[in-house]
């Protein structure tokens, strides 16, 4: 894969629609955790547009804390392993932990990713992702507590999200329409 190919992204949600539903959404988990403090997690990289945003709306006392995982025969085991390339600086027993994702596919990382956050005795344990393909999802029984947009089943990229590592930077999301050489 050359990574300076260029392609055709066509803007899906501009950033002023991104940042208003985000500021949405910040405002739910302010009156949800009213009076309580929320321990953010980012799952790397793809999340950290979205974790920061979210963030500057959340007016909660806050954690910010970062978790790089990969799977293991993601697509064709639902028993799997994570493994943790970069664990949590800090204990989460006793937190509310909000899991902060950029996007929830098959739901296979993450499905691992909430019982491995469940076995260290949060006090609660709630999930907030940007985007959501329904149409892709082959691990039951996954609850997203906040969604920013129901997408339909293609790929896109900005905001976090990457193709071979490139356009995280774009301030908008897109879809590739086609490649360039
Ligand atoms: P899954 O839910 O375990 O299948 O994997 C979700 C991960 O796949 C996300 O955290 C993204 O890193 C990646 N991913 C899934 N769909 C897209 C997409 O449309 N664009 C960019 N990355 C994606
Ligand atoms: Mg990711």
């Amino acid at each position: 894969m050359d990574y300076r190919r260029k392609h055709k992204i066509s803007v899906y949600l501009t950033e002023e629609q991104l940042n208003k539903r985000i500021a949405e959404i910040g405002a739910e988990i302010t009156e949800r955790f009213r009076g309580e403090s929320v321990y953010l997690v980012c799952i790397l990289k793809g999340s950290i547009f979205f974790t920061t945003e979210l963030a500057k709306r959340i007016e909660l006392p806050m954690t910010i804390d970062f978790m790089s995982v990969s799977s293991y025969g993601a697509s064709t085991h639902s028993g799997g392993v994570v493994n943790v390339k970069k664990d949590l600086e800090h204990s989460i027993e006793g937190e509310n932990v909000i899991v902060v994702e950029d996007i929830i596919d098959s739901g296979n990382t993450l499905s691992r990713l909430m019982t491995l956050f469940s076995h260290r005795n949060p006090k609660t344990l709630t999930l907030c992702a940007l985007l959501d393909k329904p149409a892709r999802r082959t691990v039951e029984g996954i609850h997203v507590d906040f969604t920013g947009f129901r997408i339909p089943d293609k790929f896109v990229v900005g905001y976090g999200l990457d193709y071979d590592q490139r356009y995280r930077n774009l301030p908008y999301i897109g879809f590739i329409e086609d490649e360039e050489e």
